[in-house]
């Protein structure tokens, strides 16, 4: 599969502000691992989320996912993404967990790139290589 187009840097930028903005807001007082994701999508919009905990750890719900819900409600179910940052507050690496990977190939406009922490900093990885055979409807 051919390499996601790169993003402008001036909108990674922002894309890592956004991420960062959103993470402040994360409810995390289980782990106190705050993260924040930031969604490029089709039209140029920027959409963050963060993550929210819960007693019940189980229902955890991660940045990720949580700004994809955001789009959709902001923008409806056919919202694309172009680029996802991830960030988190704790200086260390992170990246997508395995649910979010799935929930966020569903809305990706073609192979994206994802950037996320790792022990050097930032690096990028495109979705399909995030996850490889994912589900997808035409399985069914
Ligand atoms: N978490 C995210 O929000 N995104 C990730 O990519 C990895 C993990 C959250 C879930 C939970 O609130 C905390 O980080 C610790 O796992």
């Amino acid at each position: 599969m051919p390499l996601p187009d790169p993003i402008d840097a001036s909108i990674l930028i922002q894309l890592r502000q956004a991420a960062i903005d959103a993470a402040q807001h994360a409810y995390a007082p289980y782990s106190n691992f705050r993260v924040g994701a930031a969604l490029l999508l089709e039209d140029g919009s920027i959409v963050s989320g963060c993550n929210v905990e819960n007693a019940s750890y189980g229902l955890t719900i991660c940045a990720e996912r949580s700004a994809m819900v955001q789009a959709i409600a902001r923008f409806g179910p056919r919202v694309r993404v172009r680029a996802v940052v991830v960030t988190n507050l704790n200086q260390t690496a992170s990246s997508p967990c395995g649910a979010c990977r799935q929930f966020l190939a569903e809305f990706a406009a073609a192979d994206v790139p994802v950037y996320f922490p790792d022990a050097n900093g930032e690096v990028m990885q495109p979705i399909s290589a995030l996850l490889p055979f994912g589900f997808s409807s035409a399985s069914l």
